[in-house]
């Protein structure tokens, strides 16, 4: 059956009954080697003339549905998996850029991702310029012939700050390179960044598409839509020693042309550093691609009813929520999410009782007793963290600064538990 819901995409795509066994659920194909049928079978498959399964490395049947679901949710051509969210990010500069070349980011980016771009990216030669994903122009002004994708987050960790998709996606196609942006604080049943120009969008599977805090993972999706022929995308258009010499915007089949991004970290990245999915990660995967849309309806009511306790309590000095009106974010999320504003809140408490905001901040975490402290979100359970001593500690204050991040910021991954419960902990932790 074939449906533009993402509801029942979620539940049934790139899924059918497994034919041998009648197993209505995934089989999970635990092996690291297919079977050829022939030594013509095999080399079709390492020549890209038919498409199959090889060695697990490059993918596997319990993937492939969850590569193929995910590609349907976002309106893309193609996805491919990875081990993580960080290797989803690695995986697409080298699929993009080379030593020599140059990309232009936002500078409020999850702070393993600002890491990789401050200092593993240049130290591989590859020159990254941080931009204000509030400044549109400020990206212009930062591309140069040998800048070969822009990078932004949809929803900034951990500001919340939401760039305008469509006026960055019209910046980098008006100098023909690829708009690339990590949606994982927006998982597709909130927004599908593919309709508003994005090019390449990924996602860390480990948050809310997971859901469950169960597994690690990260997936891109192709919008298919790019076109890579041109010379502002070398890798695309020059032999590629990587993978028998092929320009993959030229040599293709018509009907693969349009996952040529895909194919490339498929075959460059992935194949040669290694960082895949196991089957059974991509199972889990799947089970949460089946309620994500529920799971965040209920993320969605917890975090603004959340955000609107937050912002009447006496202690609290501000909250950031992208759902309120007057947020910083509230017109580009009003115009860029469909159906609801996220299971983030993000808030600061006030200095008092002889304590600094960050020093109360911090006691606030330990008191809490519902919500787990941990350096994670997009899980059913509520989860709080204070991202200037954790996930943002190796950005010096004035990049804390640049990414929207006062110190005594925290940050809360609303879950699914019952309101009256969420509150009631906050209440008690800001009491103590
Ligand atoms: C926005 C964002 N992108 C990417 C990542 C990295 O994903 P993973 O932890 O799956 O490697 C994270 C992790 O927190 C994140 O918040």
């Amino acid at each position: 059956m074939k449906s533009n819901k993402i509801e029942t995409i979620a539940v049934h795509g790139g899924q059918k009954p497994d034919p041998v066994s009648k197993a209505r659920g995934m089989s999970v194909c635990r092996t690291t080697a297919y079977v050829f049928d022939s030594a013509e079978h095999a080399s079709n498959l390492f020549a890209l003339k038919e498409l199959g399964f090889i060695y697990s490395r490059l993918g596997d049947p319990t993937s492939q549905i969850l590569e193929t679901r995910l590609a349907q949710m976002e309106g893309g051509s193609a996805a491919v998996v990875t081990s993580s969210g960080t290797s989803a990010v690695h995986y697409t500069a080298l699929t993009l850029a080379r030593a020599g070349d140059e990309i232009v980011a936002a500078s409020n980016l999850y702070g393993g991702t600002h890491t990789m771009f401050k200092i593993l990216l240049p130290d591989q030669g590859i020159t990254v310029k941080f931009a204000d994903s509030n400044r549109p122009d400020s990206f212009r002004d930062q591309i140069t012939s040998k800048t070969r994708f822009l990078f932004v987050e949809t929803m900034g960790n951990p500001a919340l700050d939401m760039p305008d998709i469509s006026a960055l996606a019209k910046i980098a196609h008006e100098h023909h390179i690829p708009l690339v942006v990590d949606s994982t604080f927006t998982p597709p049943t909130l927004y599908r960044p593919i309709e508003d120009g994005a090019d390449i969008v990924i996602h860390s599977l480990s948050k809310w598409i997971g859901g469950h805090g169960a597994a690690m993972g990260g997936a891109i999706i192709d919008s298919g839509k790019f076109d890579w022929k041109n010379s502002n995308v070398p890798l695309f258009n020059e032999p590629d020693g990587n993978y028998h010499g092929i320009r993959w915007a030229h040599d293709l089949p018509t009907e693969l042309a349009p996952q040529a991004f895909a194919l490339r970290f498929r075959t460059v990245p992935l194949r040669n550093l290694g960082a895949c999915l196991s089957p059974d990660n991509s199972w889990i995967f799947l089970i949460g691609c089946e309620t994500l849309h529920l799971r965040m309806e209920r993320h969605n009511e917890n975090a603004f009813a959340v955000a609107r306790f937050l912002k009447k309590h006496p202690e609290i000095s501000w909250v950031r929520y992208p759902g309120f009106e007057g947020d910083p974010s509230y017109t580009v999320a009003s115009k860029q999410l469909k159906k609801g504003f996220g299971g983030m809140v993000v808030f600061g408490i006030k200095a008092g009782k002889g304590k600094s905001a960050t020093e109360r901040g911090r006691k606030f975490i330990e008191n809490l007793s519902l919500f787990s402290h941990v350096t994670n979100v997009g899980d059913t359970k509520s989860l709080a963290t204070h991202p200037a001593s954790t996930t943002h500690s190796q950005l010096t204050e004035e990049e804390q600064k640049a990414t929207g991040l006062p110190p005594e910021l925290i940050r809360l991954s609303i879950g699914i538990e019952h309101i009256d419960d969420i509150i009631a902990d906050l209440e008690q932790a800001l009491a103590n």
